[in-house]
């Protein structure tokens, strides 16, 4: 019975226990893909699948650290004897400990982890998974920036937004180089998105001047996210390739 946009897809998103990722794993399931869910919470991803599952849709779990290539390597090959190849890659896991502030006083262990936690994790994961793509001749690469990225500002961690823009670079030399073996590579942008872990750090007195700064005037959510992640997954993105797509209600026009 066809249900979606990416029936018979196998999609892999990694750092999908939570926050957008799980977003984006529930919608591509819905759309018909087999998903498989990523992260190093074994308990959390468990609960994402039974979700998933519970929908009548399919999932599974794939517990792997993706700052380390082994760790990426056997989820791989774990995901190729249960589902077959990935089709759709989307390279979420990241994130930021590092508070906005005077570069000076950023640690060097600070910068390390915003680094190894985006875009080399970015960088392992499609290390891992590209070469089966171009030998298939297709395939599905979504990468994930940050507004952070996007233009300059003096409250971005600058960790994480140096790391967030390398990955936006990286994303388009990967378009030019991959295109030729059917392998399209899109990015995402978002701005302040209400995961849960936004829901709890971001004070509830500081949410209306947020709200403020957006046309349209109301924080996104991983649901917005995962609309955005869905056009490029699908084929109604068809002929796009080394775009990064702001997803940030109209908070910032590049
Ligand atoms: N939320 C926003 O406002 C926002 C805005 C712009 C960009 N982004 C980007 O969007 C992506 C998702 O962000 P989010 O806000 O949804 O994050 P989140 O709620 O903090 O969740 C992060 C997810 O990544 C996983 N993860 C982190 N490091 C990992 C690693 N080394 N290996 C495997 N999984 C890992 C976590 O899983 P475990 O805990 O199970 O390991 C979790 O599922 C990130 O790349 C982030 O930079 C977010």
């Amino acid at each position: 019975m066809n249900k979606g946009v990416l029936d018979d897809k196998v999609a892999l998103v990694t750092g999908s226990s939570r926050g957008i990722g799980a977003g984006i794993a529930k919608l591509f399931a819905q759309q018909g893909a087999r998903v498989v869910v990523n992260g190093r919470d074994a308990a959390a991803l468990a609960a994402v699948q039974a979700e998933i599952e519970q929908a009548g849709d399919k999932a599974m779990s794939a517990v792997a650290d993706v700052t380390r290539f082994n760790e990426i390597e056997e989820m791989r090959r774990k995901i190729e004897r249960t589902f077959g190849p990935v089709d759709i890659l989307v390279a979420n896991a990241g994130g930021s400990p590092t508070k906005p502030g005077p570069l000076e006083e950023i640690g060097e262990e600070e910068w390390r982890y915003s680094v190894d936690a985006n875009i080399t994790a970015t960088f392992l994961t499609i290390k891992s998974f590209l070469p089966g793509m171009k030998e298939r001749k297709t395939g599905n690469i979504i990468t994930l920036s940050s507004a952070a990225a996007r233009q300059p500002n003096a409250m971005s961690p600058i960790p994480y937004a140096a790391a967030k823009a390398g990955i936006q670079m990286m994303t388009k030399i990967l378009a030019a180089q991959a295109g030729p073996f059917g392998v399209r590579v899109n990015g995402l942008a978002p701005e302040t998105i209400l995961t849960e872990r936004n829901q709890r750090m971001i004070p509830d007195a500081l949410k209306p001047a947020l709200v403020e700064r957006h046309p349209i005037r109301r924080l996104g959510t991983p649901e917005d996210v995962a609309r955005a992640a869905l056009f490029f997954a699908s084929d109604e993105s068809a002929w796009i390739t080394g775009v990064i797509l702001d997803v940030n209600g109209g908070s910032m026009m590049v």
